[in-house]
């Protein structure tokens, strides 16, 4: 792309920067621009211990009797300077045999637990970690045994995550041949970026051109392809994140996520991101760089015919996206996970899985689901879920909130829903609540407007005193 062109890119984005500014002005961002991946209610890591017998006492089956289905996979080549997950790199192969084993004793606990014989699955994904880190026989093996414990008759969607140099040479290609062969139908790859010299700063497994062969590996075989990055990592500019972009669109792939850098963990986890900010803080391109480069990306993607069809998700065709995340986030369904880490999200319940091997096998040993925190939640925790995620990801819809929560919207947190529309970040007629665009861009501030104060995912000093201080102006129930 010449000069002229970027220029002209960064000038239609400039205005995100202005708004950026004001809401941190308003109270909402805080004062050094960081954010908190909204991703459940209450936020992932911030649950007490909680048993079996307290998760599953009143649980009732689906009325469909239907599940999304997760697997963790915790292994990877090498540890990515970025990343918070827990993992294990260059783990012996017995290693992950024993996991492998663990974890198909672990969905005979949760069926036991449930009273069934087959998991109906609607949609899967296949996350970690790098889940597609073992040998073929390995892999074969998992699919055999996790297969046989399903009902795939109504399955629509069998989604793997996956880091692009398992999926190249002899080894590679056979991996997705037999994914393929049981019904893996989608691939989201970890490509992070196209550029060289920044790969080998986030210490990836491959090089551009590994990501690429990967890329075009997978769509010979005939998968969906959704390729991830990140963006306002050290090194990247403004140029060669536009080229980047420009590669990515080359690739013609179904879909394309972009991720802000998250230098100060969420999780439990700390990745080494953190301390390379630490010991050199002008290596990590400042905030309002990074609003510039997604901004950019938004607006070069809706060149080439990607639109945002759900949160961060950028496809040509709605079909395209995560029926995974959109059952999850959008319809509220149920969904069980299994392995390190795993969550299950169950209507009116949430369970963590432990992060730590040794507990992970000891519990499955004893017969026990490895859970350890996890929350039934009540009805106050159940309505900001219902409106947290699908506002978050798509929208609200008002009738399908009364189904899932018993009460209508109306009458719930008006003032809030006042405050959010008078400033242009949400709209609302008789059918839907919805981000705008501008609400949208700043999806995980605006919903963070509807946590409960043990929720807000800052302390108070980090906010201003504007009209959005969660802590000054708290979301209740019934104003
Ligand atoms: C759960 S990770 C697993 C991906 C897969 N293991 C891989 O690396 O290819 C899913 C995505 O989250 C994003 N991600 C991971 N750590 C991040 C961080 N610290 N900041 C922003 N995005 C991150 C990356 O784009 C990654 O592909
Ligand atoms: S980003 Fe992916 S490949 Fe890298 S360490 Fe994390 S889980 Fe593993």
């Amino acid at each position: 792309m010449f000069n002229k062109d970027i220029k002209e890119l960064v000038e239609s984005a400039n205005s995100r920067i202005e708004d950026f500014r004001n809401l941190v002005q308003s109270g909402m961002i805080p004062l050094d621009g960081d954010f908190f991946p909204s991703v459940h209610y209450p936020p992932i890591t911030m649950y007490d211990p909680i048993t079996e017998e307290e998760l599953f006492k009143t649980y009732t089956l689906p009325p469909d009797g239907r599940f999304d289905v997760y697997v963790h996979i915790p292994f990877c080549i090498k540890r990515c300077l970025f990343c918070h997950y827990p993992s294990l790199y260059n783990a012996p192969h017995s290693e992950k045999d024993r996991y492998l084993d663990a974890l198909e004793r672990e969905m005979d606990i949760y069926m036991r637990l449930l009273g069934i014989e087959k998991i109906k699955a609607r949609s899967i994904l296949l996350g970690g970690g790098t889940p597609t880190d073992l040998t073929p026989d390995q892999l074969r093996h998992f699919l055999d045994f996790f297969v046989a414990r399903l009902d795939m008759s109504k399955c629509r969607q069998f989604n793997y995550d996956v880091d692009p140099s398992t999926l190249v040479g002899t080894d590679g290609v056979e991996r997705l041949r037999i994914m393929r062969s049981y019904g893996v139908d989608r691939l989201t790859i970890g490509v992070q970026s196209f550029n060289d010299k920044i790969l080998k700063k986030m210490n990836r497994s491959h090089d551009s051109a590994v990501a690429l062969e990967s890329i075009k590996n997978s769509q010979e075989m005939g998968y969906k392809v959704n390729i991830e990055f990140i963006f306002g990592y050290p090194g990247q500019t403004i140029e060669n994140w536009v080229e980047v972009l420009e590669k990515a669109l080359s690739t013609d792939v179904d879909e394309i996520q972009f991720y802000r850098l998250k230098v100060i963990p969420y999780g439990d986890q700390e990745g080494t991101i953190q301390k390379i900010k630490t010991i050199k803080p002008d290596e990590v391109p400042p905030v309002e760089e990074a609003i510039l480069m997604k901004q950019i990306a938004i607006d070069l993607l809706a060149k080439h015919g990607y639109n945002e069809n759900l949160r961060r998700v950028f496809t040509k065709k709605r079909s395209s996206i995560s029926l995974y995340a959109y059952n999850q986030c959008c319809n509220l369904y149920d969904e069980i996970g299994f392995g390190l880490t795993a969550f299950s999200s169950l209507r009116d319940r949430f369970g963590l899985n432990t992060q730590y091997f040794d507990e992970y096998y000891q519990a499955v040993d004893e017969g026990r689901l490895p859970l350890n925190r996890g929350l039934v939640r009540g009805i106050d925790e159940q309505i900001r879920w219902a409106i947290i995620l699908p506002l978050k990801n798509y929208y609200v819809r008002k009738k399908y909130f009364k189904k899932v929560t018993g009460v209508p919207i109306e009458g719930l947190f008006c003032d809030k829903f006042d405050a959010l529309k008078e400033s242009g970040l949400i709209t609302e007629n008789d059918k839907h609540i919805e981000l705008t665009t501008l609400g949208a861009f700043f999806a995980d501030e605006v919903v963070e407007q509807f946590h409960q104060r043990p929720y807000i995912p800052f302390p108070k000093e980090t906010y201003t005193e504007g009209p959005f201080n969660p802590y000054l102006n708290p979301t209740i129930l019934n104003t």
